[in-house]
């Protein structure tokens, strides 16, 4: 998570409680296993989660492989290119090794013999007097959003008055003085050790340690292991890019944060290939559009931005990389990462090819050098890969937590403020009362509405309770429409739109219906 730049607005923080309780109460996200006491790090989603992440995940979908960047032109002057894939979760160990997973994708964490919990050594901090020793007096560590924070700044306050917080890893080993984050007493960490992040499992009937495999814990190997089949059975050329959405599993340490660090979690990966000439241009492109892809969905407002890495932060091949990062309350004031576009050059085509041995190199038809008959001779070479690695659940919670608002001057003062694309419910239509004809008026206009944006999300007919309480209901599931069937639509065929943001009303003719929510929803 990174700091908030200086000049950032900082708006008054949402609560996460009542984020988190609006999710569970209209259906969003549910603890996973919930009536066995939840399984930590695993989420399920609800009717309205369910349809929310679908929206996201078609969204991407449409504006990365269908309509790649909304028909923008990338930095060769064309159209860009994109084709699906669907992978498997389980693919070769060999896969892993050769993608470096195997030897590296660890966290280091150190365990707690009294309270059993386990942390990222990086994560832990230590409070410590702001001026001076400590001497032998105990230290309190804590990890930054949990509880225990505030327990633990009191013990330290109360001993030292004026405290700072400080790196674990700068307290001499071997921490004896150290209070654990949910301990009790000092000396009770372990010296850190790497902890691998994958999930392994054995395929097949015989449990032998040397049948081990992976869950995947990204879908990009499964894109670069098809990368040649994709060439040899598709008509692409080079530039172009391969997606895929899916399911990755990573062993955190410390999953938390509602859904933001889980250990079952959905990715849309673009791996897009193109001649490490135009690299650098196309690692530009894709960072400002996915920029600009996620303010269009929904995140328009200050709290989100653009990370750069700093050059001491690149993985080792990486000639860059930038975060679009989100401030969750749980961040505020710093941000959390939403999605990662990085430079990846060959270094993942080329361990592929090395440790496959299959060649891998692409024939480009249209470089090399010129020859008497106007034709080009060809160029052999292993391509470059821009990649915008996207979280659909991270994303999912930014748009819930941007939307939440609450408005005290209304009569139900909690609403969510979904752009009109990702919203699982799309409009409701209410008769303002179950007789005089309303309800049937209702009924055709939902089945209008029904028939022609049904396979976008959720439409609601209701005729129940009072219209204020139908209002409220939808204000919370981020209905951006409501249309009210009342007397006058009897007389005149109009009917009130009320607008979930501004709670406002006006009236259209029951024709326009259709049209007005079609212009809405994009
Ligand atoms: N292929 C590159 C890759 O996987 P990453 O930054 O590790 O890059 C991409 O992951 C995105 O996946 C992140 O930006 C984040 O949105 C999501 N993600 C990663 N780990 C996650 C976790 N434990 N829980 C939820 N989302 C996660």
């Amino acid at each position: 998570m990174s700091e908030a730049p200086a000049s950032a607005a900082q708006p008054t923080k949402k609560s996460m409680d009542a984020i988190m309780a609006l999710c569970k109460r209209r259906g969003f996200i549910y603890q996973a296993s919930e009536i066995y006491g939840g399984i930590n790090g695993f989420w399920d989603y609800g009717p309205l989660g369910a349809q929310l992440k679908k929206n996201l995940r078609d969204a991407w979908w449409q504006d990365m492989i269908l309509n790649p960047c909304w028909g923008r032109k990338g930095p060769n002057g064309s159209r860009v290119r994109c084709v699906p894939l669907e992978t498997c979760i389980i693919q070769h160990p060999k896969v892993w090794e050769a993608s470096g997973h195997v030897g590296g994708f660890n966290d280091p964490m150190v365990d707690c013999k009294e309270s059993k919990g386990r942390y990222r050594y990086d994560h832990v901090q230590v409070f410590v007097p702001e001026t001076g020793d400590a001497g032998d007096k105990p230290v309190f560590a804590y990890v930054g959003d949990q509880p225990s924070e505030a327990k633990q700044r009191k013990k330290a306050e109360k001993l030292f008055g004026v405290i700072k917080s400080v790196a674990l890893s700068s307290i001499p080993q071997p921490w004896a003085r150290v209070i654990g984050p949910d301990a009790e007493k000092p000396g009770t960490l372990t010296e850190p050790r790497m902890f691998n992040l994958m999930f392994d499992t054995i395929p097949g009937a015989i449990r032998d340690e040397a049948n081990k495999a992976y869950l995947r814990p990204e879908t990009a190997q499964g894109v670069f292991v098809n990368f040649k089949n994709v060439v040899d059975t598709t008509r692409v050329k080079l530039p172009f890019g391969i997606g895929n959405t899916g399911r990755s599993f990573r062993n955190e340490v410390t999953p938390r944060n509602f859904t933001f660090r889980s250990r079952e979690f959905e990715q849309a990966e673009l791996e897009f290939f193109c001649h490490p000439d135009e690299s650098v241009e196309w690692y530009k492109f894709w960072r400002d559009f996915r920029m600009d892809w996620w303010k269009a969905i929904g995140l328009a407002g200050e709290n989100l931005i653009l990370r750069e890495h700093d050059k001491d932060e690149l993985s080792h091949y990486s000639q860059g990389t930038s975060d679009v990062e989100y401030r969750f309350p749980f961040t505020a004031p710093g941000f959390g990462e939403l999605e990662g576009i990085a430079h990846r050059g060959n270094y993942d085509l080329t361990q592929h090819e090395n440790t496959s041995r299959t060649k891998l190199k692409y024939f480009d038809a249209e470089r090399g050098e010129l020859l008497p008959n106007g034709s080009r001779k060809g160029e052999w070479y292993i391509p470059h890969c821009i990649e915008p690695a996207a979280g659909l659940d991270r994303g999912a919670l930014a748009l819930i937590c941007e939307g939440y608002t609450r408005d005290e001057s209304r009569p139900s003062p909690e609403f969510l403020k979904l752009h009109p694309r990702v919203a699982p419910i799309k409009a409701a239509v209410f008769p303002l009362v179950a007789k005089d004809g309303m309800p049937e008026v209702g009924e055709k206009l939902y089945d209008e509405l029904f028939a022609k944006f049904g396979n976008r999300g959720f439409i609601e007919f209701d005729e129940k309770q009072s219209i204020g309480k139908r209002y409220a209901r939808m204000d919370e599931a981020g209905c951006p429409f409501c249309f009210t069937i009342d007397g006058d639509t009897l007389t005149n065929q109009t009917v009130t739109v009320r607008d979930r943001d501004s709670g406002q009303q006006e009236r259209i003719g029951i024709d326009k219906v259709s049209g007005f929510l079609g212009e809405k929803l994009g």
